[in-house]
C-alpha cells in the first residue's frame, strides 16, 4: 500500500476560513477577538512559533498583543502581566509559549491564566474538565488539530486501537483523553506508550491509528507499523543536511518514505500537524471571545 497524504495545510486553511467568519460576526457585535502572547527568553524555535501564531491571528482579523521578556525575567514579572491580561476585558485569549526558563515554574504560570482565557488548554481546570469528558473545555491545540484531521479524512476512531507514542502534557496525554472520550470522532481504545515502554514495536504494530509525538527524528520505522494504519506524525526535528539551502531539513518522528509504503494515510513534515496547531489556537481564541462576550 502507498499512503494517501493528509494535507494539514489545506485542512488548516479551511479551519482558518471558518474562524475568520466567526471573527467577522463578533466584529458586527463590536468585539474584536484579541490574543495576548508572551515569549520569555530567546529560544529560536519558540520565536519562530510565536511569530507564526501572531501572523495567523492577524490574518483572521484578530488583535494581538506581543509581550517579549528577557531570559532572566522573574516569575513575579510574568504573573503580574498575566494578572493584567486576566482582568482586561479586551483580552480574550492568553498564551505563554513553553518552555519557560529554569527559574520560572511552568505550573504556577499556567495556573495563573484565567481558565476562560486559556486558549492553549493547559490550565488544570481545563485539563480536568477535558479528561472527565467535558467536550466544551478548551483542548490543547495540537491534539485537537489531530482530531479535526481525522474527521476530515473520514476516519472514525470508534472501537479502533489507537496507539499514542509520547506522554507529554502538550500532546500525548491530551491526545489519549480526546480519543477515548465518548462522542464523535472518538471512542477509541487507547494505548499510551512512552520512553519506558518495553518492545515498542510490538505495541505500535497493533495500532490502527498511530500518533507519534516523541521528538526523536525518524524513530518510528516501517517494521513498527502494520499495513493500513493511519499514521499521524507530530514531531518536528531539525537534522543536518549539507545539501539543503539552510544546512538542515525538517523531519518528523516517523521515517516518512518507508512508513508511507505501509500506511493508509500519513501526515507529512512539514505541512502536516504543524499548521493545524495554529489553526486550532485561532479557533479556541474566537470561542473564548464569543463566550466572554456572552458572559
Ligand atoms: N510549546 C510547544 N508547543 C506549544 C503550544 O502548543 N503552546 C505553548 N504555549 N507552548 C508550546
Amino acid at each position: 500500500m502507498s499512503a494517501q497524504i493528509i494535507d494539514g495545510k489545506a485542512i488548516a486553511a479551511e479551519v482558518r476560513r471558518s474562524v475568520r467568519e466567526q471573527v467577522e460576526l463578533l466584529n458586527e457585535s463590536g468585539i474584536q477577538p484579541c490574543l495576548a502572547v508572551m515569549l520569555v527568553g530567546e529560544n529560536p524555535a519558540s520565536r519562530v512559533y510565536v511569530g507564526m501564531k501572531q501572523r495567523a491571528a492577524d490574518e483572521v482579523g484578530m488583535r494581538t498583543i506581543d509581550k517579549r521578556l528577557p531570559p532572566q525575567a522573574t516569575q513575579d514579572e510574568i504573573l503580574a502581566i498575566l494578572d493584567e491580561w486576566n482582568a482586561d476585558p479586551g483580552v480574550h485569549g492568553i498564551l505563554v509559549q513553553l518552555p519557560l526558563p529554569a527559574q520560572v515554574d511552568e505550573r504556577t504560570v499556567m495556573e495563573r491564566i484565567r481558565p476562560e482565557k486559556d486558549v492553549d488548554g493547559f490550565h488544570p481546570i481545563n485539563v480536568g474538565r477535558m479528561t472527565s469528558g467535558d467536550r466544551e473545555a478548551f483542548r490543547p491545540c495540537t491534539p485537537a488539530g489531530v482530531q479535526v484531521m481525522l474527521e476530515h479524512i473520514g476516519f472514525d476512531p470508534a472501537g479502533k486501537h489507537a496507539v499514542i507514542v509520547g506522554r507529554s502534557n502538550i500532546v500525548g496525554r491530551p491526545m489519549a483523553a480526546i480519543l477515548s472520550q465518548k462522542g464523535p470522532c472518538a471512542n477509541a481504545t487507547v494505548t499510551m506508550a512512552h520512553s519506558r515502554t518495553a518492545d515498542l514495536g510490538a505495541i505500535t504494530r497493533q495500532a490502527e491509528l498511530l500518533v507519534v509525538a516523541v521528538g526523536r527524528p525518524e524513530s518510528v520505522t516501517a517494521d513498527m507499523v502494520s499495513e493500513g494504519t493511519v499514521v499521524i506524525d507530530v514531531g518536528v526535528n531539525r537534522v543536518d543536511d549539507p545539501s539543503a539551502p539552510k544546512g538542515y531539513r525538517l523531519v518528523g518522528d516517523v521515517a516518512f518514505d518507508e512508513v508511507a509504503e505501509k500506511a493508509s494515510w500519513i501526515t507529512p513534515v512539514p505541512g502536516g500537524v504543524g499548521p493545524m496547531t495554529i489553526a486550532m489556537l485561532l479557533s479556541n481564541t474566537a470561542t473564548a471571545a464569543d463566550r466572554l462576550a456572552g458572559a
